[in-house]
């Protein structure tokens, strides 16, 4: 007779792998139910099932044991299935109410989740029990992280000062160092919580490590949540140029908690809605209307959002690495990045866009622009350093030799992608 001490040590040591064991199988049963709710496919399935336990009964060895391992197996089962019906009673509740999701199919298909206070339940949109590296500012409150801090297997910090000098190579570069030096695998996950700054930064390092691993965005800004966070681009600045070192990157999934806008700052919510108003000029007259008219903009905030989503959206399904339609997205963007490097920190992105849109539009267009730069407080246009502009222009990505592409708007909706000469476009300011 063995000793009873020893031998429930021993099951103790045993009962400790089969926790791990649980926790693994759990993990994969919630991949399961991603896919079959991707595939529309239902959670009990007969075959499925009969097949895993005529497959495992055979590897029992001892004979005794067979009718309990069956017995395991079906319990162990349907634990299985009552956590999927439980992760789409979760994942269907909210959609009923106010979750809304926008599938994009780009080269990598992902949804969109929009609703309010949706960050509770981050662990139950996205597979995060595994080594989980979050990316932030210093501004973001730490309370949107706590479904994460409290769902992650291992969770690793970056978090960088707020504002555009941050999305540089030594912060890439840190990010990375954290990565490998915590033995980060392709299994593991990159987090972006922030605004388009994050975003950016983080999708870049997620892009490039391993030549790629998971990678999910909650933007927290407005422009982040209707612009920077969807379409896959990623980038930080170098040398003094915006964007010049980045990639395509489609994320697996966007949480956008509108919520989240409580703390943004007003600048920053007009600022970030110059990009919503830039999307709908070009594509959409309904929401530039509701975006000049609405006396109280953020209560309607959660149209603005979902319909510049649904723009962004039409344009990368069509056009991911832009060739051609995805440029109109650049409208305002060329004297816009140079406003905005020329004015860095005092104007900012979406602020100097608006300004810019002022010198790539129709008198018409203008009379709109400046309706709504006036409605939202924004910098008023006022005399440009040409020769400063357009310096920065011929070190910007976007001109090849001395021509470069430029988005026109003749009137709302009506755009043109003309190719230019710096000369004509020195001219325009
Ligand atoms: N990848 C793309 O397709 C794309 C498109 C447009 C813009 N961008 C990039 O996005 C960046 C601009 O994005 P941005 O305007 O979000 O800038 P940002 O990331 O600097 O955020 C703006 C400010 O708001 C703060 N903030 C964000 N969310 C907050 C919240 N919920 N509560 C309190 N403070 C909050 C930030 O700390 C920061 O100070 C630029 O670098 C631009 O190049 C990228």
């Amino acid at each position: 007779m063995k000793d009873i001490k020893e031998t429930r040590e021993r099951i103790n040591e045993i009962d400790k792998k089969m926790v791990k064991l649980f926790e693994e199988r759990m993990a994969e049963a919630k991949e399961v139910f991603l896919y079959k709710r991707e595939n529309n496919l239902p959670i009990f399935d007969k075959e499925r099932e009969d097949e895993v336990l005529s497959r495992n009964s055979e590897l029992i060895e001892n004979k005794e044991y067979l009718k309990y391992y069956e017995e395991f197996m079906e319990n162990l089962m349907n634990t299985s299935k009552k956590y999927q019906e439980e992760l789409k009673r979760i994942d269907e509740t909210p959609r009923s109410s106010s979750l809304k999701i926008i599938h994009v199919n780009t080269d990598k298909e992902y949804d969109i989740l929009v609703g309010k206070n949706i960050l509770k339940n981050f662990d139950k949109f996205t597979h995060i029990n595994r080594k989980v590296l979050l990316v932030t500012d210093e501004n973001i409150p730490r309370k949107y992280a706590k479904s994460i801090e409290k769902e992650s297997k291992e969770l690793f910090y970056y978090v960088i000062k707020p504002g555009e000098k941050s999305k540089n190579i030594d912060n890439y570069k840190a990010i990375l160092e954290l990565m490998t030096n915590n033995h980060f695998s392709r299994k593991d996950v990159v987090i972006a919580l922030g605004g388009g700054v994050v975003g950016d930064l983080a999708g870049f390092a997620a892009s490039t490590y391993m030549r790629g691993i998971d990678f999910y965005n909650i933007p927290t800004s407005l422009l982040a949540m209707v612009d920077s966070s969807i379409g896959g681009k990623c980038a930080i600045d170098f040398l003094g140029i915006k964007n010049i070192v980045g990639s395509f990157y489609q994320p697996n999934k966007v949480i956008i908690d509108i919520d989240t806008l409580k703390t943004l700052p007003k600048r920053e919510l007009y600022a970030g809605l110059a990009e919503a108003f830039k999307m709908a000029l070009c594509f959409d007259k309904e929401l530039a209307a509701l975006i000049l008219r609405d006396p109280n903009i953020i209560d309607n905030i959660d149209k603005v959002i979902v319909s510049s989503i649904n723009i962004k959206k039409r344009v990368v399904e069509e056009d991911t690495y832009e060739s051609g339609l995805r440029k109109v997205l650049n409208y305002g963007h060329t004297v816009g990045h140079a406003i905005e490097a020329i004015e860095s920190p005092k104007i900012l992105h979406g602020e100097a866009v608006a300004l810019g849109m002022l010198y790539a539009s129709s008198k018409e267009v203008c009379k709109l622009i400046n309706l709504f730069i006036a409605k939202y407080s924004l910098p008023k246009p006022k005399e440009l350093d040409k020769q400063k502009i357009m310096e920065f222009i011929r070190h910007d990505k976007k001109s090849s030799q001395d021509r470069i592409d430029f988005i026109y708007l003749n009137s709302a909706t009506n755009f043109e992608i003309k190719n230019i000469t710096l000369k004509e476009l020195e001219d325009r300011l």
